[in-house]
């Protein structure tokens, strides 16, 4: 079937977007575009529409892999199979299951606190009971990229010895147009009736599509399906949602969630904390560095964290250079997001560690030698050498 030149314009448009997306490296933001557009051209341009439907699958299946697990675990009780999409046959919902062990995430005291109310109130649900008092039923979880909300409602799941499902927001908006609140509502019942522990990750997904005019009265549809379950959520099941966008979560939601649980940045303790679990067996090879790693990467979210120190040790693990020169490569690539008065803590620090000498602290962190020696008195004779 030939374009027309308003169909062809509209097409070049919407390549335009994909490959704007697609360069910015938002897999997920790919995903929900590609899903729009299997609705979009599914009447007018069929063939085409296949074939982003099949890229969609695709993607999605590589994404339920690696820590993405399907409950087929032996631990697991019988659940129902979770319901998929009738048109596009994308599973609504995935699973994680982490019953047979996570380590627990590393919180803010208060982060933590509200956490393990979450969790405690469930265990001890019988006593709240004897009271007439349910247990926290829907929490949304809110915070900066990275700092641990989805590990967080993975840990919850976990306590509660419950596979956590997370709903697919973008299969569930992938249907044919009017469809989605079917499949919500599907997906939805499917959790109650299994008491699960339900995700909506990134719930901000609908809220920012709001803006897209076409899409304005399924979207409406959507978050109304979702106001109404927030609302009848079950006791025996927990109903939890994560944003890092609360500013464009729909006010009417947001307030009908009974528990809202604020993370911030990471403190330095938990950075430090995380160094350490990241560094794993190699720890004992770069203890000495803890403390200036865990300075450098202070602003870094957990998850920044993470690729940091897996990065470090990839290389130590292929020889590339010895522990001390590689840590240095490491410190030196984040001196630069330092300030100053960052610099000379760590300066200090590294100085009165004993291990380095003045010269190599000085080389490595741009603080003069005399400065150093002020704060941190006379240089070992002699350093590790950071080269
Ligand atoms: N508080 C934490 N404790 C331990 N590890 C963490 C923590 N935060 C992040 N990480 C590490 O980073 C990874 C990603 O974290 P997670 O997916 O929970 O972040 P998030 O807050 O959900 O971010 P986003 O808003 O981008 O979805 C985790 O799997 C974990 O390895
Ligand atoms: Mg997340």
């Amino acid at each position: 079937m030939a374009a027309t030149a308003d169909e062809f314009h509209e097409i070049e448009k919407d390549l335009a977007s994909l490959a704007r997306l697609a360069a910015g490296d938002a897999h997920e933001d790919v995903r929900l575009l590609l899903a729009r557009f299997v609705r979009k051209y599914r009447q007018k341009r069929p063939d085409l529409a296949a074939q982003l439907d099949q890229a969609l699958k695709s993607s999605q299946t590589r994404g339920a892999g690696g820590a993405l697990r399907r409950a087929d675990s032996p631990s697991a009780p019988a659940f129902s199979p979770p319901p998929v999409d009738s048109d596009s046959r994308l599973a609504l919902i995935r699973e994680f299951d982490d019953r047979r062990g996570l380590e627990p995430p590393l919180l803010s005291a208060s982060v933590h606190r509200q956490i393990e109310s979450i969790v405690l109130e469930r265990l001890e649900s019988d006593r709240l009971a004897a009271k007439g008092i349910t247990p926290t039923r829907s929490a949304i979880l809110v915070g900066p990229p990275g700092v641990g909300k989805t590990l967080s409602a993975r840990w919850i799941a976990a306590r509660l010895r419950k596979p956590l499902w997370v709903l697919d927001l973008t299969a569930v908006m992938s249907s044919l147009l009017g469809k989605t609140g079917n499949n919500l509502r599907a997906a939805l019942d499917h959790a109650k009736a299994n008491s699960a522990v339900l995700l909506l990750d990134e719930i901000d997904a609908i809220a920012k599509r709001r803006s897209d005019e076409s899409d304005i009265g399924e979207l409406k549809r959507l978050v109304t399906v979702i106001l109404q379950e927030v609302d009848q959520w079950p006791a025996t099941g927990l109903l939890l949602a994560a944003t890092n966008h609360p500013e464009l979560v729909d006010p009417a939601l947001w307030r009908r969630f009974e528990a809202v649980v604020q993370f911030g940045k990471s403190e330095p303790a938990a950075v430090s904390a995380a160094v350490r679990r990241f560094l794993g067996e190699d720890l004992a090879t770069f203890e000495p560095w803890v403390d200036a790693l865990s300075s450098t990467l202070a602003d870094a979210s957990l998850s920044d964290v993470q690729r940091s120190i897996t990065a470090l040790r990839r290389r130590h693990a292929l020889n590339e250079a010895d522990a001390q020169l590689l840590v240095g490569q490491l410190l030196g690539d984040g001196m630069a997001s330092l300030s100053k008065a960052q610099r000379l803590a760590l300066a200090i620090d590294l100085a009165k560690s004993g291990q380095h000498t003045h010269q190599d602290v000085s080389k490595l962190t741009g603080v003069a030698r005399d400065t150093i020696r002020r704060h941190a008195g006379p240089s070992p004779r002699r350093g590790r050498g950071l080269k």
